[in-house]
């Protein structure tokens, strides 16, 4: 446990340092979704290529179809420690609409609130702030003697937008990446004074559609009631995704989703999850979801069809009368339990195109995929992560669902026959995916000093 001290107290020495090599990352506008930041991304794996090196790790950028790929690898000086593989991402969101940030979204700073010290910026939270709670954690234990298990690190570029690049990276390099385990450190604790490790994530489908009707924009003078209008297509079929119970209409959608086991719904009650609030925080009141469902479970439990985005004739400033010859919109649906999202895919294609009026095509692109996911919760690595975790939150981390998607951990699953073991510091309120995103200085420094003491639980003998 020495050597766990001496690397707890360098953690706590050497903050401010950390703070700094974060704010470095972050000032990197490493946006997947949007070729124009395609360098920047480059960047940020260079950069972090030249951080994990100098810790002593083997790395290297791996070019890939898409952005880059960072492998960085050590190995602990004694034989046989067990083999972990942490898997970050480095790219982010956009930062759209930048009018609504307080302050530039890739000049990182830090702002005083009521609950503490916070790093504000895109990525701080997703992902870039997690990320470097393991790797400040690694320095630290560098610095301090060895490391405790044998680490590979992988740090995708491409976890925003799809992950189109990761099915062939995984298949080509399966046996450098496979590991004892998997640790992904992009996931939320359930407050911010209680860790959590999620046991369950929801899959995702993604869909874009474009309708298209006459063959060029007209006068909605001249033209209008007897030309069709894309927007009005596709906002009546999107209206008919849903019915007037919140359920979605697609045939089949339902398939393989079960009601959640007795033994998950009492622990879910334990936590004390207050929906009146978690809606309030944001400026709601109503759940608009499946009549007859908690809000936890919905956003955790059941499936879901979300517009993301939707575009379509004149959005410019003033007026003007056009009849658009195209509409289009971004949708994804959340999963869980056994849906199947091929079948999905198939589905919502189908539905659009049985909904389609004379006139009217549709084109369809894919942005990715992956099926929910269930870990065990009574695994050694879980159960060693646990005790760590709460030596360092003086308290008993919990067990939880997230509503979000990392299409990688199923892969890691399905590809390499690894479990993960998902443990993040990232908070409900740190607005990831929004203006003015944030991560807890806590979360920082704790991050770290929790990543410590679960890799020295994991390489104990
Ligand atoms: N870090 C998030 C997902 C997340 C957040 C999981 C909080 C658990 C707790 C991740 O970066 C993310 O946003 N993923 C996307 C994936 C999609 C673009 C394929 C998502 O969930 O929307
Ligand atoms: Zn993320």
């Amino acid at each position: 446990m020495a050597q766990l001290d001496a690397a707890l107290a360098k953690i706590d020495a050497n903050l401010d340092a950390a703070l700094q090599r974060l704010f470095a990352l972050v000032s990197i506008p490493s946006i997947s979704t949007d070729p124009a930041y395609a360098g920047d991304c480059q960047n940020a794996a260079e950069w972090l290529k030249d951080e994990l090196h100098s810790l002593g790790f083997e790395a290297s950028v791996r070019p890939t179809a898409g952005r880059p790929m960072v492998i960085a690898k050590a190995k602990a000086r004694r034989a046989n420690a067990p083999h972990v593989l942490f898997y970050g991402h480095y790219d982010v969101q956009p930062s759209d609409p930048l009018d609504l940030w307080k302050t530039p979204p890739f000049e990182p700073r830090l702002a005083d609130a009521p609950t503490g010290t916070q790093i504000v910026g895109r990525g701080t939270s997703d992902d870039k702030g997690q990320l470097m709670t393991f790797v400040e954690a690694c320095r630290a234990l560098k610095e301090t003697g060895d490391f405790p298990c044998d680490i590979t690190i992988l740090l995708e570029g491409e976890e925003e937008s799809g992950s189109h690049s990761l099915p062939a990276f995984l298949a080509e390099n399966r046996d450098e990446l496979r590991a004892d385990v998997a640790l992904i450190c992009d996931t939320s604790m359930l407050d911010r004074a209680t860790p959590a490790i999620t046991t369950m994530l929801r899959g995702i489908v993604t869909q874009e559609v474009v309708i298209k009707g006459a063959d060029r924009d007209l006068h909605s003078g001249l033209f209008g009631g007897a030309a069709v209008n894309p927007v009005h297509v596709l906002t009546k079929i999107i209206a008919d995704l849903h019915d007037e119970n919140g359920r979605v209409t697609l045939p089949g959608f339902y398939d393989g989703v079960a009601e959640l086991p007795a033994e998950i719904a009492a622990q879910w009650r334990e936590i004390g999850f207050d929906g009146a609030q978690f809606l309030k925080d944001v400026g709601l009141s109503v759940p608009v979801g499946e009549k007859g469902r908690s809000v936890l479970e919905m956003i955790w439990a059941r499936p879901t069809c979300e517009i993301n985005g939707i575009i379509g004739g004149y959005t410019g400033k003033g007026f003007k009368t056009v009849l658009p010859a195209q509409a289009s919109a971004k949708i994804s649906f959340r999963l869980v339990g056994a849906q199947d999202p091929e079948k999905i895919a198939a589905n919502f294609r189908a539905f659009v195109k049985a909904h389609l009026p004379a006139d009217c095509h549709a084109e369809f692109m894919a942005h990715g995929g992956s099926a929910a996911l269930q870990l065990p919760f009574d695994s050694a690595p879980l159960t060693r992560a646990r005790a760590a975790l709460h030596d360092e939150w003086g308290k008993e981390p919990v067990l939880i669902g997230s509503g979000g998607s990392i299409p990688i951990v199923g892969a890691f699953k399905r590809d390499l026959g690894m479990e993960s073991l998902m443990i993040g510091f990232g908070l409900e309120d740190d607005r990831i995916h929004s203006p003015n995103e944030k991560y807890e200085l806590s979360s920082f420094h704790k991050g770290a000093r929790s990543w410590a003491r679960i890799l020295t639980a994991l390489g104990a003998a």
